[in-house]
C-alpha cells in the first residue's frame, strides 16, 4: 500500500505505525503533561474536587449547590442505599456529609473511600452532547450496503426479511430491515462512512445448504467475493465494515475470517468482553429484544408486590448459584423451568426483574423487564451492556456481581423507596430506546444502534485507490 494510505488507515484506527510514532509522541505527551498539571493545580485550589475526601474541613460540609439545583436529591447517607451494590466496600458516609449533595457533584467516583460515593442519576451520560451528536449523525451518516439481486441464490440470507421479525433473535432482522429502508443508505460508495455486510447469521443457520457447520466457510467466501469484486475491503482490511448478528453462533462464524473478527465492527447481542470474539469499544452491543407492539395496558396501575422475579432454565453455573441461594425464598421468586403463571403478570407484579447469565451474557430479559416497567437487576459478569456509551445504566438498573448472589436480598432491600422510585422513573424513560419499530422511530433501538456505529466511524475518509507499490 502507498504511504498515504497507511497513514490514513492508521489514523482512522487510532494507532500509529512506528515511523509516525515519534512524530505524534512529543506534542501528545506535552499536551498530556499540561492537562495533568492544570488538573493538579485546580484540584489543589478548588473545593469542588475534594468535597468528600476531606470532610473534616468545616466549610466543605456546607452544601455547595443551592437546593434549587436540578440534581435529583436522594438520601445517600445510608450505606444500605448504595447505588453501586456490586462495589462491596462503599462505606457509610461521614455523618456531616449527610446532605449528600456535594457527593453527587464530586467529579471522581470514590470507590472504596471511607466517606464518599459518586452518584449520577441522569439517564444519559450527557444528554446535550448526545442530542447534538444525534442530529449530526442523523443528517450526515451514510452506509453503503453490498448489493444483491432478488434472484441471488442466497437472497434469503442477504436481503431483509419481508415479514415482521419476531422471537428471540428478532433484533438482527429488525435492524437490517430498518437500515435498508432508511435515509442512511447511499448508493454511492464514495459517500459512505461505513459498509454493511448484509448476511444474516440466523438465516444462514436455518438454511439447509449452509447450516451451523457451513457458516464459517460461507462468511469466508463472502468476504473473498466482495474483496475481489470491490476495492473497499482491501483498502482498510475491513475496518470500515460492519455486520449485525443476534445469535451467539455469530461469534464462531468469524473463525475463518479473522479480518472480520479483528477489524470490522461486529454489532452483536452476545457482547461479552470476557470472550475473545468480542472487542469492547470496537464492536457494538446489540440489545436482544423480543418485539412487542404498544404498551402493556396495566403498566401504570400495576401493584408490584414481589421483591424480585426470575424465570428460566438452569443452563449455567450462575443460574445454579441463584437456584441454590433463593429457590425457596418468599420474596425473591426464582422459577426454574416452565412458568405456570403469565410471564407478563410476573414482570408487572415485581419490583425487580432478574437478568441472570445463561449460556450467554445476553437474553431478552432486560428489554422484557423495561417493557413491563420492572427495574432490571443484571447478574452477568463481563456483559458489555447495550448503548453503554450513551446511557447511564446505573440510573435505571442494578448490577450485581455473580459472587454477590447470596447477598441479593440484602442489596435489593437496601435500596430505599426513594431510590427505587428514581430507578422506576428512569425505566419508564428508557423503555423507548429498547423497542424496534418498522419503520423506525427517532431514538428507538434502531437509531441508537446507528448512533453507536456513528461513534465508531472512521474520522478520516479512505478514498485512495490501493497502490501496487512493491516497496511497501
Ligand atoms: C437520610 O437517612 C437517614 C438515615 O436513614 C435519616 O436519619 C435522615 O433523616 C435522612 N435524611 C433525609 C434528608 O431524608
Ligand atoms: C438505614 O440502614 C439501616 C440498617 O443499616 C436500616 O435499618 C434503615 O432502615 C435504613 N434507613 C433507610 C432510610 O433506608
Ligand atoms: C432524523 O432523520 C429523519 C429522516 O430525515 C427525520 O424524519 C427525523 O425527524 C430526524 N430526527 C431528528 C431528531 O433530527
Ligand atoms: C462467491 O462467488 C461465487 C462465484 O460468483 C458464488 O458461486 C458463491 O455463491 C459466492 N459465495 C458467497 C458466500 O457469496
Ligand atoms: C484484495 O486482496 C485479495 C487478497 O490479497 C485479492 O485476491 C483481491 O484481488 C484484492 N482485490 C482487489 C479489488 O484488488
Ligand atoms: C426447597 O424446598 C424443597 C422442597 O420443597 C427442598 O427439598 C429443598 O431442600 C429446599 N431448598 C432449600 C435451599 O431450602
Amino acid at each position: 500500500m502507498a504511504n498515504t494510505t497507511w497513514l490514513l488507515y492508521y489514523l482512522t484506527r487510532r494507532r500509529f505505525s512506528p515511523s509516525f510514532r515519534s512524530f505524534f509522541f512529543i506534542p501528545t505527551s506535552l499536551a498530556l503533561f499540561t492537562s495533568l498539571f492544570i488538573l493538579f493545580y485546580i484540584s489543589t485550589t478548588s473545593t469542588l474536587f475534594f468535597s468528600n475526601q476531606q470532610p473534616s474541613i468545616p466549610h466543605l460540609n456546607q452544601p455547595l449547590l443551592s437546593s434549587s439545583s436540578s440534581m435529583p436529591q436522594i438520601n445517600i447517607s445510608n450505606n444500605t442505599q448504595n447505588p453501586f451494590p456490586h462495589v462491596s466496600n462503599v462505606n457509610r458516609l461521614n455523618e456531616n456529609d449527610r446532605d449528600g449533595r456535594e457527593s453527587q457533584r464530586s467529579l471522581r467516583p470514590q470507590f472504596g473511600s471511607s466517606d464518599g460515593i459518586y452518584v449520577n442519576n441522569e439517564l444519559f451520560h450527557d444528554k446535550d452532547i448526545f442530542l447534538e451528536d444525534y442530529k449530526q449523525m442523523n443528517r450526515s451518516f451514510k452506509i453503503y450496503v453490498y448489493p444483491h439481486r432478488r434472484n441471488d441464490p442466497f437472497a434469503n440470507v442477504l436481503l431483509p426479511v419481508d415479514f415482521e421479525p419476531g422471537g428471540n433473535y428478532a433484533s438482527e432482522s429488525y435492524f437490517k430491515k430498518a437500515l435498508m429502508q432508511s435515509h442512511f443508505i447511499t448508493k454511492d460508495p464514495a459517500k459512505a462512512d461505513l459498509f454493511f455486510l448484509p448476511f444474516s447469521i440466523t438465516r444462514l443457520r436455518h438454511d439447509r445448504r449452509v447450516g451451523v457447520g457451513g457458516i464459517q466457510d460461507f462468511i469466508r467466501d463472502y468476504i473473498l467475493n466482495i474483496s475481489r469484486k470491490y476495492p473497499f475491503w482491501n483498502r482498510t482490511g475491513g475496518a470500515d465494515h460492519f455486520y449485525a448478528a443476534c445469535h451467539s453462533i455469530g461469534r464462531s462464524a468469524m473463525d475463518k475470517s479473522e479480518e472480520v473478527k479483528f477489524n470490522a465492527i461486529q454489532v452483536v447481542c452476545s457482547s461479552s468482553y470476557f470472550l475473545s470474539g468480542y472487542i469492547a469499544h470496537k464492536d457494538v452491543s446489540l440489545p436482544q429484544i423480543w418485539p412487542r407492539q404498544g404498551d402493556p395496558p396495566d403498566l401504570a396501575s400495576s401493584k408490584r408486590k414481589k421483591l424480585a422475579f426470575f424465570a428460566g432454565s438452569i443452563n449455567s453455573p450462575v443460574r445454579e448459584r441463584l437456584l441454590h441461594s433463593w429457590r425457596n425464598d418468599s420474596e425473591i421468586f426464582a422459577h426454574f423451568g416452565r412458568l405456570t403463571t403469565p410471564y407478563a403478570d410476573e414482570l408487572l407484579g415485581s419490583k425487580f426483574c432478574l437478568h441472570v447469565k445463561g449460556f450467554e451474557v445476553n437474553t431478552a430479559r432486560i428489554a422484557d423487564s423495561l417493557y413491563y416497567g420492572c427495574v432490571p437487576v443484571i447478574i452477568a459478569n463481563h456483559y458489555d451492556l447495550p448503548f453503554a456509551d450513551i446511557l447511564n445504566w446505573k440510573s435505571f438498573s442494578v448490577v450485581v456481581a455473580t459472587l454477590d448472589i447470596p447477598l441479593l436480598k440484602k442489596i435489593l432491600k437496601g435500596i430505599s423507596s426513594d431510590q427505587y422510585l428514581m430507578f422506576q422513573k428512569k425505566v419508564l424513560e428508557v423503555r423507548k430506546h429498547f423497542q424496534w419499530h418498522h419503520p423506525p422511530v427517532d431514538y428507538d433501538a434502531f437509531y441508537l444502534v446507528m448512533y453507536e456505529l456513528w461513534l465508531r466511524r472512521t474520522s478520516v475518509r479512505v478514498s485512495l485507490p490501493v497502490s501496487k507499490n512493491p516497496n511497501h
